[in-house]
């Protein structure tokens, strides 16, 4: 199969590619604009396959698109290009609205116009697979059942509703023309190669240059979290078996709250790297309560049983496994986010 993977120089992205490419053996074509959160290191490993190609572009580019198209003739997308992080939503919401809804407008329309010229038996195996977010469905209590399918959207931030934005304009392209699509939901992921300011590689960052470790409010917010390499698993899996037109949650089944998460961290950390400081005994002595996120969204949990019993996908990562893998990676890789030549690390303070 020939895949077009937008967003392939980022953190789950880069993950898929190289399963795509190694495990299952397909030509991937990588469209990427090489943003902040980009990194062309993570895709070593693959750089020179005489079966992956690169293509920098923005997604919002039409012309670019076309000639894309045009030039290596896709079987199928799967379309992960977003901005991602929900704190830069809030300070700056416009390039949200921009990227991730009318990114993927100007992507649907592209794909629908190659979708329409394409022969019948290229047309039968096409399919736009969309990658979005639990968060679109808002936010838990404690008594909540977990999300599933069918849950009405509630987004709370700029970044959730731009990505309900684009879940509801892929599912608009299925209804109206007929594009044959799958979107799929998932939790929050972990592993290498994810950019530092998101909450697992911060803390490991900060707590190895033995800074502050920010924990929003109280600490007691839920995420379930989910290894990104069967997050790449469940996506390839689900784009082979899942049905036209449907939505699929992807999940963890692994709650747990910010304190408990950090608080591994860097319990794992004393471990790993014990400190010899003065005036700090163990890592999570840097754990500071600070200001909450405006809007923050207090517990998100997936019903997984749709991809278990219709696809036959489950996680296989248990957390204690996935996080001590995680944090060996970056303590082997510190310098790996200071290769991207937009983002020097200034807004994290990570630069001394
Ligand atoms: P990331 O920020 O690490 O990577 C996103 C990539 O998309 C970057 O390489 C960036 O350059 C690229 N990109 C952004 N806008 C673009 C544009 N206009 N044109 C071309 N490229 C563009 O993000 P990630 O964590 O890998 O997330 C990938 C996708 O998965 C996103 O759609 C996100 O909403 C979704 N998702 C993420 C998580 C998570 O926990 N990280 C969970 C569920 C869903
Ligand atoms: O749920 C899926 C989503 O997970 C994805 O759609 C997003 O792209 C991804 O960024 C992630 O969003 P979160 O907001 O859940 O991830 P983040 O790592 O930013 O935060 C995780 C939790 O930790 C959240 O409750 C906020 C908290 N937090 C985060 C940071 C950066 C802190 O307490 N301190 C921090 O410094």
């Amino acid at each position: 199969m020939k895949y077009l993977v937008t967003g392939g120089a980022g953190f789950i992205g880069s993950t898929l590619i190289k399963q795509l490419l190694k495990k299952h053996n397909n030509i991937v074509i990588n469209i990427d604009k090489l943003g902040y959160a980009s990194n062309l290191d993570s895709l070593k490993s693959v750089e020179s396959n005489p079966k992956y190609y690169f293509e920098k572009t923005d997604i919002c580019n039409e012309r670019n698109l076309s000639k894309i198209f045009k030039k290596h003739e896709p079987d199928r997308i799967i379309h992960l290009a977003a901005e991602s992080h929900v704190d830069r939503s809030i300070d700056a919401p416009a390039v949200f609205i921009q990227n991730n809804i009318i990114g993927t407008y100007v992507l649907l329309n592209q794909s629908y116009k190659y979708f329409q010229e394409i022969k019948n038996s290229k047309r039968k195996k096409f399919l736009f697979h969309h990658v979005s977010t639990d968060e679109v469905y808002g936010s838990l209590t404690l008594d909540d059942t977990p999300f599933d399918e069918n849950n009405r959207y509630e987004p709370s931030s700029p970044y959730s509703a731009s990505k309900a934005s684009s879940d509801h304009l892929v599912r608009s392209w299925n209804q109206t023309f007929k594009l044959p699509t799958i979107i799929t939901n998932c939790s929050n992921n972990y592993g290498p190669y994810q950019f530092p300011e998101k909450l697992i590689p911060l803390t490991i960052y900060k707590a190895v240059n033995l800074q502050n470790i920010p924990i929003y409010g109280k600490g007691d917010q839920i995420r379930d979290w989910l290894y990104v390499e069967d997050h790449a698993e469940a996506l390839i899996k689900v784009n082979l078996k899942g049905n036209d037109g449907e939505t699929y949650n992807i999940g963890g089944n692994c709650e747990m709250t910010n304190l408990d998460i950090v608080e591994h961290i860097c319990f794992e950390l004393d471990k790993l790297r014990p400190i010899n400081d003065k005036y700090i005994n163990k890592h999570s002595d840097l754990i500071t309560f600070v200001k909450d996120r405006p809007g923050h969204d207090y517990r998100y949990a997936m019903n997984i049983d749709k991809i278990k019993n219709k696809i036959g996908w489950k996680p296989k990562v248990k957390f204690e496994v996935g996080i001590n893998k995680t944090i060996k990676w970056y303590l082997k890789n510190l310098n790996w986010y200071e290769n991207n030549q937009n983002y020097k690390g200034e807004r994290l303070g990570l630069i001394k």
